[in-house]
Formats: structure tokens, sequence, C-alpha cells
């Protein structure tokens, strides 16, 4: 099976939608099957900065593109990011993408119950990107989702939004807030049916028949492992799986064809939102890390949160995701510093961890044991080969392989697309 699933498995943003654009030449197909608008994929090939949150990341190369089942779905955002995206020369068409039928849409009532959510709950919030991704799965395990299919029936919508008016009156209500205005919402999807209906397939069957016919499917994942709403920092985490596994649930494919799972892994750690982060640094040496990295979030433009790679945390999520290998992001971002930090494990009131603890109290309190590498002279920035890289810095690779129990595929050393190291093909591996 030819095939490869991409997946981050830190907190996101590890660099997935350089990776899937580099890896999109070997395509035929590229698949997003969970998440939505959440996620920010950044891109860049020449002076040309590509910034998608829903569209796959083959795109850009014209490569066919699918929005699988598992991925909800906020058209009026789809129908902007087409647009921005067309202002750059890329023409996205029912000839190259396709949606799935059965995808949730997100409506105007779940970024409404997101955003008040989150104000409402002071220190405790989750800090979520605020586009209504967990209430628009919350109706979808609720069964009174509006799907993309829907759009296409919208006089026998009655029923379907008695169902779902009743379920936010009654929450908006507790807000204080006015009922759900059906007529405005019937309305709003009459206007934007005819831009997504275009690109509405049964894609399993797609799927299937590319399958059958031995084509190369490349699945994005979203987000990543430690945000996985089973496996991650509960509650701290987005409202979908995130792991490998969800490749199948999430497009309409069997278990077996997610194929090669390549995790890519940042040579350092950053966090979005809030939430348990044992390795973080308040300090400046985290303003360091933020500042050469520019973490500021695609989606939010939030800071992000940085600190040193933590080893426990993404063997963990390697082992759970069933990673095969990783590609190694950002590894240019440690260039220059003396000293370079691993953890290797945590203590916690005199006892010893090999993994992090599932309270989250006790996730906030876990200490770091670290180990220490010194740093490199010379550059890794834009290297496309091991050759290139000093022997410190192929050190400090070679012990993030043996911690997490995981081989290196690639290596990425810029945002440019071509600052890649291809150690081993995950299409022939
Ligand atoms: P994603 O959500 O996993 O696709 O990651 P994001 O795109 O949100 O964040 C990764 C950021 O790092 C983007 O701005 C990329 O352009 C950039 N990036 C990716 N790989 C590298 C790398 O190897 N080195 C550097 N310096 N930046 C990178
Ligand atoms: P990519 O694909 C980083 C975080 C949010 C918040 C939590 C829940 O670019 O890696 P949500 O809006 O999903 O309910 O927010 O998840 N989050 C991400 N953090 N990268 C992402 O996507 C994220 N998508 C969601 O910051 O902490
Ligand atoms: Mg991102």
């Amino acid at each position: 099976m030819a095939n490869v699933t991409v997946i981050g498995v830190q907190w996101g943003d590890e660099g997935k939608g350089k990776i899937v654009d580099w890896l999109a030449s070997r395509a035929d197909i590229v698949v997003r099957f969970q998440g939505g608008h959440n996620a920010g994929h950044t891109l860049v090939v020449g002076d040309q900065v590509y910034k998608l949150s829903l569209l796959p990341s083959g795109i850009v190369r014209g490569t066919p593109s699918v929005i699988g089942n598992g991925v909800v779905l906020d058209p009026w955002a789809l129908k902007a990011e087409v647009e921005k995206i067309a202002g750059q020369g890329v023409a996205v068409t029912p000839d190259v993408l396709r949606i799935a039928e059965t995808c949730p849409l997100i409506l105007s009532l779940h970024r409404d119950l997101d955003g008040l959510r989150e104000d409402a709950s002071g220190a405790g919030k989750i800090g979520t990107t605020r586009r209504g991704i967990g209430p628009a799965y919350e109706d979808k395990v609720g069964r009174r989702a509006i799907r993309v299919c829907d759009l296409a029936h919208l006089n026998q919508l009655e029923p379907q939004l008695d169902r779902l008016c009743a379920h936010h009156d009654a929450l908006r209500a507790g807000f204080s807030e006015q009922p759900v205005d059906r007529e405005a919402l019937l309305a709003e999807l009459r206007e934007i049916a005819p831009f997504v209906l275009p690109y509405a397939k049964p894609v399993w069957r797609d799927l299937d028949v590319a399958l059958r016919a031995g084509k190369k499917i490349l699945f994005e994942g979203a987000q990543g492992v430690l945000l996985d709403v089973d496996h991650g920092t509960y509650p701290f985490v987005t409202s979908s799986n995130t792991v490998a596994g969800t490749t199948g649930s999430g497009s309409g494919i069997g278990p077996n064809a997610a194929g090669f799972v390549l995790g890519i892994v940042k040579a350092y750690t950053t966090r979005v939102g809030s939430g348990p982060f044992p390795t973080e640094l308040d300090d400046a040496t985290g303003q360091q890390l933020g500042e050469r990295g520019h973490e500021f979030g695609t989606v939010t433009g939030r800071k992000r949160r940085c600190g040193w790679f933590d080893a426990v945390l993404v063997r963990q999520a390697a082992a759970i995701s069933g990673v095969t290998g990783i590609a190694l992001t950002k590894l240019d971002v440690l260039d220059g510093f003396d000293t370079i930090r691993i953890c290797t494990g945590y203590t916690l009131d005199g006892k010893d961890y090999d993994y992090l603890p599932p309270h989250p109290a006790d996730q906030a309190r876990v200490e770091p044991v670290y180990e220490d590498f010194k740093g490199w002279s010379g550059t890794t920035a834009g290297a496309r080969s091991w050759a290139d890289l000093p022997a410190r810095a192929i050190k400090y690779v070679r012990r993030i392989e043996e911690l997490i129990r995981c081989p290196v595929a690639l290596v990425s050393t810029s945002p440019q697309r071509d600052d890649t190291i291809l150690v081993r093909d995950p299409f022939s591996a």
C-alpha cells in the first residue's frame, strides 16, 4: 500500500502543511479527514506564502483534493478561502476539489456558542479558535447537524431545523441570547448552497476507485495527537480525533488504507491556547524560540507558547498513533543556541513517570527531567542533505529517534518547500 498519512504529533503547528505540499508531488490525491478551519497550514513556495485552513495542502500544486466526511465544513469560510487563493493564482474548481456530501456544516449559531462559552469561562477557558468547531461536532454526534447534502434539499429542512433550534435556543437562553433566527439561517443557506453543491460528491466512491487503481493517497491531518479528544490533554483539546486511525472513518475507506504514518514533529515544542505544557519556558529562551521560529498562530494570530522538545510526549503520541516514521521540522530554529534541552521523563510527588498522567491537575504539576546538549556552531538553515548538517545537529536528531523509538524520514530546515532532507521516502517505504 503506497499511501501516506501525515499527522501532527505534538499540539499542532508542527509544519504539516509544508510537508504535505512537498509530498503532494508524489501523490495522486490529498484528503483532509478531520478538523475544520481551526487548522492553519502555511506553505512557502519562492516568494509566495499560502495560508490554508480548510483546503487540503495539495491544492497549491493542483493535486486532486478531497474534504472528507470527518471534516466540519464552514461553507462561508470555504468560499472566502477559495476566493483568496484564486487571487494567488490557484484555481479551485470542482475538477480539483471534492467535498463529501455527508460533511456536517458549521453555522453561525456554532460560532456564536463557541464564543459565548469561551467568554463565560474566564480563566478556565479552552482557548479555542472560536470557529465553532466544538459545537458543530457536538451537533454531529447529537444527530441534529445540517450536512452538505441538505443544501440540495432545503425545502425539506424544517424537521431538522426544529431539532437543531430547540437545542440551541435552550443553550442560548442560558446565555440570555435571542433564539436562533430561523428565517435568516435558511436564507444564508439558500445563498451559499449554489457555491458548495458543485463540489459535493460521494467521495468514498472516488476513493474506492482510486484505491483499486493503485493510486497514491496522501491523508492530511490537522491539529496534533496531544489535541485529540480521546488521547490529548483533555479537556484542553479540539473536538475531533486527530490520530492516524481517523483516516478511515473520516473519509470512508478501510482502516488499512492509512499506509505509512508520517508523524510531523517540531524540533522543540509549541502550544496555542490553554492547557498543561510541562516543558514550557516562560523566560528569555522561550521568547527566543518564539521569535526565531515566528511562532504566531496562522488562524488567530495568537502568540504560541514555546518550550524544549518533550520526548516523553512525542513517544506517547507516536505510539498511540502508530507512527511509522517522522518528519522533524524547524531544526534551523535551534541554530545558535549554546545549550539545547530534551525532556526525557517526568517526576511527580517523588515518583518517576515515562508517560503523561491523564489527570489535568497532574499534567499541570509534572516536573520535566532534562538531558542537555551542546548546541552546534554553523547552520542547518536551508540544508537539503545530511552532509549539510553540523555533526552535533545530527547527534540531536539521532538522540530524538532513539528516545521516541521512531526513525526520521524527513528533516525540514526552513519554511521553503524544497529545504527538505529526504532520508526515507514514505511513499516507497
Ligand atoms: P501546520 O499547522 O502543522 O501546517 O504548521 P503551521 O503552518 O501552522 O506552522 C508551521 C510554521 O513553521 C509555518 O509558518 C511554516 O512556514 C514554518 N515552517 C515549516 N517548516 C519549517 C522549518 O523547517 N523551519 C522553519 N524555520 N520554519 C518552518
Ligand atoms: P493546525 O492544523 C494548533 C487548539 C486551539 C485550542 C484547542 C481547541 O494548524 O496544527 P478548537 O477551535 O479546535 O475547538 O480549539 O485546539 N487548536 C490548534 N492549535 N494548531 C491547530 O491546527 C489547532 N486547531 C485547534 O488553540 O487550544
Ligand atoms: Mg497550524
